[in-house]
Formats: C-alpha cells, structure tokens, sequence
C-alpha cells in the first residue's frame, strides 16, 4: 500500500493558486475569499510570496481590533510566516505540519516553484479515501478469500 502524498491531492484538485496583492484592501480580500468560495489567500508582493490571509485573521486583527477592512491593507494583517509543504510531502506528513504550526493551509513547491494550494479539508478527504480503500480491501480479502 503507497501512501498518498501531496501530489495525488494536486492531480485531482489542480494546480491554480488564488492569490492576492498585499497593498489590497482587506474588503477586496472578503471579495475573492467570497466569491472563490475559500478561506485563505496567498499575499503576493511584487512576484514575491509575502503571507497569507485568512479568515482568522480578518476575525482577529480586524474585527476585533475595530479596524474598517475598506481602510485596512492586507499586509497590515497577513500572516507573513508561511508554513509550505512539497508534492512528495505524505498527507499524514502535511497534516502533522498543519497540527504542529495550527495552520490550515499549506502553499506546495516543487524545486522552489510554487505548484499548488492545499487546505485541511483535502488532507482530511485524502486521509478517508485511503482508510476507506484499505477497510474495502480487507473486506473483499475475508469474503473472498
Ligand atoms: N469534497 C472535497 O473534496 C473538499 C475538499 C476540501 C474542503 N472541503 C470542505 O470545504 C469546507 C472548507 O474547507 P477547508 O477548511 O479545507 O478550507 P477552504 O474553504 O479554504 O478550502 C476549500 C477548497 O479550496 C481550496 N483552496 C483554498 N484556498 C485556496 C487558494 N488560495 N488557492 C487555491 N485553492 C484554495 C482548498 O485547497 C480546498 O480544496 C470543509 O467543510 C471541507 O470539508 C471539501
């Protein structure tokens, strides 16, 4: 039995990271985290990775600290110190970095590019499909012989 890694996640789930500008506003960020249907943004400044923005910290350093999201720039609140894995990374390896750091996003890379984005929710899918595939083995095995 192989373990899955990340790359069997990125083979189904694509490649296409969603992305915003750090000199944005947090509401244009509300925006795309809305309409993309996701939690977490990775902050580009220029071409470079500079954080990442999420929903905790648009509940955290904004709300809660009174700020306007129409005034406030994502730099300002980001997470700058992102937590990364690698297409070779297993699920289980990732998932006990997202554990460990209590993130629940992890930009992927292969040879220092960025390839894709995983999040909690496909580490837990990835993580049952493969529970789910060995107990349907074993069945078989003890019915079949
Ligand atoms: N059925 C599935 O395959 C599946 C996969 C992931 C999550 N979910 C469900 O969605 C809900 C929320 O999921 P979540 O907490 O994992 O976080 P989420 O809402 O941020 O992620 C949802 C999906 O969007 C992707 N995504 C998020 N941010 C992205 C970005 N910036 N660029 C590219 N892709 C990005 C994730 O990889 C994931 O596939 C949960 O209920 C979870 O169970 C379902």
């Amino acid at each position: 039995m192989i373990e899955k890694t990340i790359r069997d996640i990125l083979d189904e789930k694509g490649s296409t990271v969603f992305t915003i500008d750090a000199d944005s506003k947090v509401f244009a960020a509300l925006g795309e985290l809305e309409g993309k249907n996701i939690g977490a943004l990775l902050v580009m400044d220029e071409q470079k990775i500079a954080g990442m923005f999420t929903e905790r910290d648009y509940a955290r350093k904004v709300v809660l600290k009174g700020l306007s999201p129409h005034e406030t720039v994502v730099r300002e609140v980001m997470t700058s110190l992102v937590n990364t894995t690698t297409l070779h990374e297993t699920v289980e390896e990732a998932m006990a970095v997202m554990t460990d750091k209590r993130c629940r996003h992890l930009p992927v890379f292969d040879n220092n590019q960025l390839v894709g984005m995983v999040s909690i929710g496909d580490l837990v899918k990835a993580a049952l499909d493969e529970k789910k595939f060995i107990i349907n083995q074993l069945e078989n095995y003890i019915k079949n012989g």
